[in-house]
């Protein structure tokens, strides 16, 4: 008996904690990784599940980093942040989504990356016994954190016939009435679907008339291809009453290491974001907020991403179609998301995307990352290691090569 054995909160287990047998998803593609690595050490693997870009942050941010990072007046705790960040962010907020801020210091706080805001939000909406209605596929954080806190969760599945956005109307009535926040993701991970206008209003009307918070995660807002353009929840006409929005620098400024993001939105809703924040971490250091405000201030940034992410999906959807996917470019993210096959020529079946993915690694050295939770499908990301065009045409190569062998049926 460990001391620890009947400490642990009941939210993580309680006497059960650490004993589960179930693996999950991520933990089962490092092991078939690492499987795969041993039986083929010449072979390297070609590795489409990274959710990070490939590429450093930009030499101009960096510089910004290592200059302010020795001068003594960034070095105190930077609590709910500077300023210089709100406006920054705010002007951002303008020159890439069209936005007029009001009162950028009322409504932006910078948090430590997105994932700790989207925690922290629950915090501030949910009681116990609300409901949070949240999408699946999709990123789990708030979720998991209404749960903690002894809310619920209400999952809408998102599918390909409605075009990976959820039907809010599908909501029974006994579980709208409980319902306190709502938690959208778009262009989303992993299905790489954007939003439309249309139904970023359907959600404000929805909102106002069951009195539900709206909770926007843009983490992959800014990445968007082929005349999208890039669409903010907050510039739907009311949305500001309704909801908060969640912007990330991690995957537009190719920062995911760096951990700054920022919230905007409702006054009294950052507010309560600012309070519990105040009573959970003491700010990211300035230097970094100032490095961002650098990265706000040079959008180009995202473009050239924008412009090798768009390069490689046409070459990535190509491929699969060629193969037999039902693939298709997304409009915004950096994720590629297919039916996965159902199994291969000579006879090997696959009961989910799971199944699939493990096959794949174990047998052709491609790691992607499978989803189960509506449909069985596979998600293809472009943040591939390639150094140059002439390599990315390679992997690309390379994986077709490898699938091909599989005889793979859909
Ligand atoms: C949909 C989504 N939201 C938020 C995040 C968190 O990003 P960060 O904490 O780096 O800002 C991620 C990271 O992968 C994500 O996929």
């Amino acid at each position: 008996m460990n001391f620890f054995d009947d400490k642990i909160a009941e939210r993580l287990g309680g006497i059960n904690f650490g004993k589960s047998t179930r693996i999950y998803k991520f933990e089962l593609i490092k092991r078939a990784k690492a499987a795969a690595k041993i039986a083929h050490p010449d072979i390297p693997i070609i590795d489409m599940g990274v959710g990070e870009p490939d590429w450093p942050a930009d030499s101009l941010v960096v510089q910004t980093l290592s200059q302010e990072a020795g001068k003594p007046e960034n070095r105190w705790y930077a609590d709910n942040g500077i300023p210089e960040f709100q406006l920054a962010a705010a002007q951002y907020l303008h020159n890439a989504y069209g936005l007029q801020i009001e009162n950028p210091t009322e409504n932006i706080i910078h948090g430590i990356g997105s994932k700790p805001i989207l925690a922290l939000l629950p915090i501030c909406f949910i009681n116990p016994g609300d409901i949070l209605l949240t999408t699946v596929p999709g990123y789990p954080v708030s979720a998991t954190y209404t749960k903690y806190i002894g809310g619920e969760v209400f999952n809408l599945p998102l599918l390909e016939s409605n075009s990976f956005l959820p039907d809010l109307e599908s909501v029974p009535s006994e579980i709208l009435k409980r319902s306190k926040a709502l938690y959208l993701n778009y262009p989303n991970n992993p299905t790489g679907a954007a939003a439309t206008s249309e139904f970023f209003k359907h959600a404000v009307d929805f909102a106002h008339r069951h009195g539900i918070v709206i909770i926007h995660d843009a983490a992959y807002s800014a990445l968007t291809y082929d005349g999208y353009k890039p669409l903010s929840f907050l510039s739907i006409d009311g949305a500001m009453d309704v909801g908060v929005e969640v912007h990330s620098l991690s995957k537009a400024f190719n920062m995911t290491g760096w951990r700054i993001g920022f919230i905007c939105g409702n006054s009294k809703a950052v507010s309560a974001y600012a309070t519990v924040k105040d009573n959970t971490d003491s700010g990211q250091f300035r230097a970094v907020q100032k490095a961002a405000i650098q990265a706000f201030n040079h959008l180009e940034i995202t473009q050239t991403t924008i412009d090798k992410y768009s390069r490689r999906f046409d070459l990535l959807v190509h491929a699969l179609c060629e193969l037999g996917f039902k693939a298709k470019k997304p409009k915004g993210s950096f994720y590629c998301y297919v039916p996965a096959p159902t199994g291969t020529e000579e006879g090997t079946q696959f009961k989910t995307a799971a199944e699939f993915s493990d096959y794949l690694i174990r047998s052709a050295l491609i790691s992607t990352v499978p989803w189960d939770d509506a449909g069985a499908f596979i998600r293809f990301s472009v943040t591939f290691e390639a150094d140059s065009i002439e390599k990315e045409r390679k992997v690309i190569e390379e994986m077709k090569n490898r699938m091909k062998k599989l005889n793979l049926k859909f």
